[in-house]
């Protein structure tokens, strides 16, 4: 990794043996060398420096952090490019808020990241929903069609920006170039949240990246599918409608004033892989997951989501490393196969839903991985009928609620519990998501339903896990006095 401009800094910093009188606490991992079992720690705290001389700051780049993101921005086909140490969260944050004020109305998916709900408390912004569309027999959000879009902005012609999730959690990429189209014919600005779509750059078989479609402003979590650690990300800005300054101002409040030299180091490892070898991995990536689902597809139960969605449900295209498997046919749920992988294979799914399991692959994964992948589905396929029961259907619907206080109001408001069982018609305090995938049933700030309450039932008897509310056994809510 010798073009990584920070890592030779880390291991020039390393090597200095510097007697250090600052942070962090650890002093280049010496104490961590006390004490034994520590797997690497005091290593690694070699490389845990801060703003020192040498270093740089990434709240006012003038150096080595300056010099890694330009690489970075001209990788991605950005214009700017920004490194984020708090995850794809802070980035879309400071993202909504560096394009809208207080009061200012921008449209989002209802399939957003807890993240975007978050920007609208926090900015005090007001959330236009919409829908999008749902493959009613898997019962998963699929696109937004651009017709959605266009009319959600002639239905509210003074908003400030439209985000969309790009791709969602399943790989599900709509038409981002006619939405980015739309966009900018009524002089908005585009944000995507492009979490899961770091590497689609690398092979002309993935879905085409948002940069490349026009987007002003993309989230990556490059920690999500390109080799980064935990919590890096990037935000990337193309073109001249974003006001870049406040847009740092923005990334000063929402991200940490120590940011770490290991995420901020190993986004710049990410980028010089996926730019040195990228193209390579991840042809052999699509070459195993291709074998991979070939040799399911011949297997009766067990079904892929795949290319014969595009087109149907606002689907423009898929991400091929997405893998998204479903064996409801054999009486399991995504729940129940994923909890088999893991306690009877050693296999780790990213997340199940009540239908399907789904895996991120990456340049990472091998053919050995997709092996013992596939026969672990093969050994529980013929297993099944012999220890498996049925498992009972689920009925959970997407429906947008009444949004009767702002987000930010709604969070600000005092609030008491009631029995969730009796809440019906009153005002959430609280986030009620299905985690994963992460869709909110319900905002602060919007009406509690008979079909919520329902849905939360039906949803824990199958095991999934459901957050935001405060009790934990799911007996009362804060409602808004
Ligand atoms: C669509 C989407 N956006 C944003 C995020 C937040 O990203 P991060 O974990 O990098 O903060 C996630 C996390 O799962 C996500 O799925």
């Amino acid at each position: 990794m010798e073009n990584s401009i920070l890592l030779k800094k880390l291991k020039e910093n390393a090597e200095e043996k510097i007697i250090s009188f600052h942070m962090p606490g650890h002093k280049n991992g010496k104490v961590y060398n006390g004490y034994k079992d520590l797997y690497g720690f005091g290593k690694i705290g070699k490389l845990d420096v801060t703003e020192i001389k040498g270093t740089d700051n990434l709240h006012a780049p003038e150096g080595i952090i300056k010099e890694a993101q330009e690489k970075a921005a001209s990788f991605f086909g950005a214009d700017y490019t920004f490194f984020i140490v708090n995850g794809t969260s802070s980035a879309n944050i400071s993202a909504l808020m560096s394009v809208a004020n207080p009061n200012d109305q921008v449209i989002v998916p209802r399939d957003c990241h807890k993240s975007i709900t978050n920007a609208m408390i926090l900015g005090g912004l007001i959330p236009v929903y919409i829908s999008p569309e749902i493959d009613p027999v898997r019962n998963i959000s699929m696109g937004v069609k651009p017709k959605t879009i266009e009319e959600a902005i002639l239905e509210n012609p003074d908003i400030k920006a439209v985000v969309i999730t790009y791709p969602n959690y399943y790989g599900i990429c709509s038409d981002i170039e006619e939405i980015s189209k739309i966009v900018h014919k009524y002089n908005k600005v585009l944000i995507v949240d492009e979490a899961h779509g770091s590497h689609f750059g690398l092979s002309d078989e993935l879905p085409m990246s948002s940069i490349e479609a026009g987007a002003d402003i993309v989230c990556q979590s490059i920690h999500k599918t390109l080799p980064s650690f935990t919590q890096s990300s990037m935000l990337h800005v193309k073109g001249d409608r974003i006001n870049l300054e406040r847009l740092k101002f923005m990334l000063t409040i929402n991200q940490s004033s120590s940011p770490s030299y290991l995420l901020m180091t190993s986004l710049d490892i990410a980028r010089e892989i996926a730019q040195n070898h990228g193209k390579r991995l991840m042809n052999d990536l699509l070459n195993n997951i291709n074998y991979f689902s070939n040799e399911i597809r011949d297997i009766n139960g067990i079904e892929l989501l795949d290319v014969s969605v595009i087109g149907k449900y606002g689907v423009k295209n898929i991400d091929l490393t997405r893998v998204v498997i479903n064996m409801t046919k054999l009486g399991l749920s995504g729940v129940q196969l994923e909890d088999l992988l893991r306690n009877e294979y050693n296999i780790q799914m990213e997340m199940s839903d009540t239908n399907h399991i789904v895996a991120i692959a990456t340049i990472g994964n091998t053919r050995d991985d997709f092996e013992s992948l596939l026969q672990a589905l093969i050994d529980i396929k013929n297993k099944n009928g012999i220890i498996y029961n049925k498992m009972d259907s689920i009925s959970f619907g997407y429906n947008i609620p009444k949004v009767r206080l702002s987000p930010r109001d709604a969070v600000f408001r005092n609030k008491k519990d009631i029995l969730f069982e009796n809440s019906v018609g009153k005002i959430s305090g609280e986030y009620i998501v299905p985690y994963p995938p992460g869709i909110p049933m319900v905002c602060p700030g919007e009406e509690i339903t008979k079909e919520i309450i329902e849905g939360v039932k039906s949803l824990r008897k199958n095991g999934i896990n459901i957050i935001g509310m405060n009790d934990e056994c799911f007996m009362k809510i804060k409602v808004i006095e």
